[in-house]
């Protein structure tokens, strides 16, 4: 399962980078927004630190706009892929890009009908929101076990982008049900990592070597 780092802020992007778990960033209007920062530096930021695929989502929802946003986020860098949401437009859009070979995520995905269209067009990611669902109530992630599912059925090419994964739980859920790939916060990765048996363990096994290793009283 391949690990996305889900932000624009490159101090995250950094640290994460330096742990060899990060295999791409995703980034949305709302995260980049955050950090006050022009698009362009904070994409050309993230493709030093990390060697791998980059979204950046347009903003624009015309065909058009969508193509020419498209075209000048692909040439900042080889590893970005370009972000589209999943409107009638974005599809027109997808269709043409994925003529040209132009790597793309289909996002805000929430239904297996909206992820089977875009991977009928090509998308080379679909990024189904798990944490939008919880957050009203349902369950995020019946939609990537659907999309498992159909994605097998037909053997289709585009990657499973689990996204807006808000806790460890939605990461082991996304790796029990075979996803290609997890995008989470820093914080969720962090967690990912901790369990207070292994903290509560590693201190004990310190203070009996430190017990048996003390000099002999004089
Ligand atoms: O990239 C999509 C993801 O950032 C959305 O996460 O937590 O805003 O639902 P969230």
């Amino acid at each position: 399962m391949k690990f996305f780092l889900d932000t624009a802020n490159i101090d995250e992007i950094r640290d994460a980078a330096e742990y060899g778990l990060i295999d791409g960033v995703t980034t949305n209007p709302s995260l980049v927004a955050k950090e006050g920062r022009d698009f362009k530096d904070i994409l050309r930021d993230i493709t030093r630190i990390v060697d791998g695929p980059i979204s950046a989502e347009v903003v624009s929802t015309e065909a058009e706009g969508i193509l020419h946003e498209a075209h000048e986020l692909a040439s900042v860098h080889r590893n970005i892929v370009v972000k589209v949401p999943m409107i009638k437009e974005g599809m027109k859009a997808l269709r043409q890009l994925t003529k040209e070979g132009i790597r793309t995520n289909v996002t805000l995905c929430f239904n297996p009908n909206q992820a089977l269209i875009a991977a009928k067009l090509g998308a080379t990611y679909v990024s189904p929101f798990v944490g939008r669902f919880d957050d009203v109530s349902e369950v995020g992630m019946n939609l990537i076990a659907d999309l498992v599912r159909i994605f097998r059925n037909y053997n289709f090419q585009t990657q499973i982008l689990v996204a807006s994964c808000r806790s460890p739980l939605h990461v082991r859920e996304a790796a029990l049900l075979g996803a290609h790939v997890a995008t989470m916060p820093y914080k969720v990765l962090e967690q990912l990592l901790k369990h207070p048996l292994t903290d509560i363990g590693l201190d004990r096994f310190l203070k009996d070597w430190e017990k048996a290793h003390q000099p002999a009283h004089a």
